[in-house]
């Protein structure tokens, strides 16, 4: 059996062949041997190997090493701060190679060793940035042999902060306990959290690693209605934080069902939203005791406005534009000390009713062409506030006969050219009315328009 070394992708590991068969075991600084590859090899024979080969490594390679130099790091550095670490040469020493020829480069930076024993070389790398650090140990030994060297990338980050104190509820339709915190600022680096709970009176501890912000204590690891204490620990590479405990009892903490919003009643200007809220069973509910809080915005708007004057089980929104959809959601918290609220009830759309048109419409004349018109924008729809059905046009002539047309919508001709920001509507040919060319004629609009003035292309 014979040993070599291989150099794979600058991380550090071992060969080990016999006459037909290969074993490879991938060497990662201080944990040698956890990832263990068998190839070509038949099972019992494949045992004995891994059974030797273990053994090896735990009476003679430990900690794990290349096969002449390891890397001992941590995985992880404060960043900014000094970085210690040390080079190990593997024993049996080659000859007059001791601790002193270890060198180590630290992103290219050529360091020596602080301090030496004769099989190992302690570094420190002043000041190091992040957000890596890539460690090159190297031997340098008299003779032929070539220098050793081992590799390490090394990730920089924080020690975590203290997380927020957590909260939990009880989801309207589970009995497991979800609780949730901040994480405070971002160490850069793998961080744990460890929720921990324990029943202040019983004493029935319980905690759960999880790498996110949240975690779920099972409904058969706490009672209800009794008292708990839960924190949180950060916990990464460089250090842990424990967030401050929160107590409170589990009956307390049942999140109530989001309300439901019943048909809306609708006027031009006004809407008037109603729901039903169900607290949970074991909750006294007086209806003066729930409170809700409600948020709207119009449909083509984005950002939800606060509701004032929510009732428990209605609201009344006043002041809007007429034939406008608007957007609601409603929360509400039942009675109980921890005066949780539910989640939010989806969004619900509510349409003010039609009003009567206001405004002053955009109207010109068109006489450009053979064919006269008249021209005007559509109205916006907090002017139109309604479908428009048609529109009322009074032609008056120049001898004082005046005439209104009812033209429904529909019948109208689409306008082409004119600016971008004018809408689809709205052109009137005056052929319509009949023979006005080669007179003066005056129109408006019903309502207080400016009269346009339209002349004969013929009569300039
Ligand atoms: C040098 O490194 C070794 C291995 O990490 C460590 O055990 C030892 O305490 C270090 N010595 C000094 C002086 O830092
Ligand atoms: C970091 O290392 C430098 C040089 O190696 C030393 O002068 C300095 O005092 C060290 N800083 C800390 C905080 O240990
Ligand atoms: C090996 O180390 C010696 C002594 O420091 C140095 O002169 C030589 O360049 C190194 N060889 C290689 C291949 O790095
Ligand atoms: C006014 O004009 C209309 C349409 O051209 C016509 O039918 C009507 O007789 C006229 N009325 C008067 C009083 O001239
Ligand atoms: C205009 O025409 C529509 C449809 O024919 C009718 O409903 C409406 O009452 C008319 N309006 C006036 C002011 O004549």
């Amino acid at each position: 059996m014979k040993m070599r070394e291989q150099w794979e992708q600058g991380k550090p590991g071992m060969v080990m062949e016999t006459e037909q068969q290969m074993l490879v075991i991938p060497v990662t600084r201080r944990q040698g041997g956890t990832g263990l590859f068998v190839q070509n090899v038949s099972g019992a024979m494949q045992q004995l190997m891994a059974f030797l080969l273990l053994l090896l490594l735990t009476c003679f390679f430990h900690p794990a090493l290349g096969l002449y130099v390891s890397c001992l790091w941590e995985e992880s550095f404060h960043i900014g701060h000094n970085v210690s670490g040390a080079c190990q040469i593997h024993r049996p020493t080659p000859p007059g190679c001791q601790g002193q020829s270890l060198h180590l480069a630290a992103d290219g930076q050529f360091l020596l060793p602080y301090h030496h024993t004769p099989d190992t070389g302690n570094f420190t790398v002043p000041a190091a940035p992040g957000p890596h650090l890539h460690l090159r140990c190297e031997l340098h030994c008299p003779g032929p042999e070539p220098n050793k060297t081992c590799d390490i990338t090394i990730q920089g980050g924080y020690p975590p902060s203290p997380p927020s104190r957590p909260q939990c509820h009880i989801p309207s339709d589970e009995h497991n306990l979800h609780c949730f915190w901040s994480p405070g600022g971002d160490p850069q680096l793998p961080t744990d959290y460890i929720l921990h709970w324990e029943h202040t009176e019983t004493e029935f501890p319980g905690s759960i690693t999880v790498t996110t912000t949240n975690a779920i204590i099972p409904r058969k690891q706490f009672y209800v209605q009794s008292y708990i204490s839960v924190w949180v620990i950060a916990r990464n590479g460089l250090g842990s934080e424990q967030s401050q405990k929160t107590t409170f009892n589990t009956g307390d903490v049942v999140k109530p069902r989001p309300p439901v919003i019943t048909e809306p009643i609708a006027y031009p200007t006004n809407l008037l939203i109603m729901w039903d809220v169900t607290c949970p069973t074991h909750m006294m509910t007086d209806m003066d005791d729930i409170s809700c809080q409600a948020q709207y915005h119009r449909q083509d708007q984005d950002i939800w406005t606060e509701g004032e004057d929510v009732a428990q089980n209605a609201f009344l929104l006043e002041g809007l534009q007429a034939f406008s959809v608007y957007m609601f959601r409603v929360r509400c918290a039942c009675p109980g000390s921890n005066q949780l609220m539910s989640d939010w009830t989806d969004t619900y759309p509510a349409r003010t009713t039609e009003a009567a048109p206001v405004g002053v419409l955009d109207v010109w004349c068109d006489s450009r062409e053979i064919d006269q018109a008249v021209v005007w924008k559509e109205l916006p729809v907090s002017m139109a506030r309604g479908i428009v059905l048609g529109y009322l046009v009074a032609v008056e002539r120049a001898g004082g006969n005046r005439t209104v047309l009812n033209v429904s919508a529909a019948e109208l001709g689409v306008r082409n050219g004119g600016s971008a920001d004018a809408g689809p509507c709205c052109r009137l040919p005056l052929s319509h009315p009949g023979g006005n060319r080669g007179r003066r004629v005056r129109l408006h609009l019903s309502g207080p328009h400016k009269p346009c003035h339209l002349g004969s292309p013929h009569n300039r």
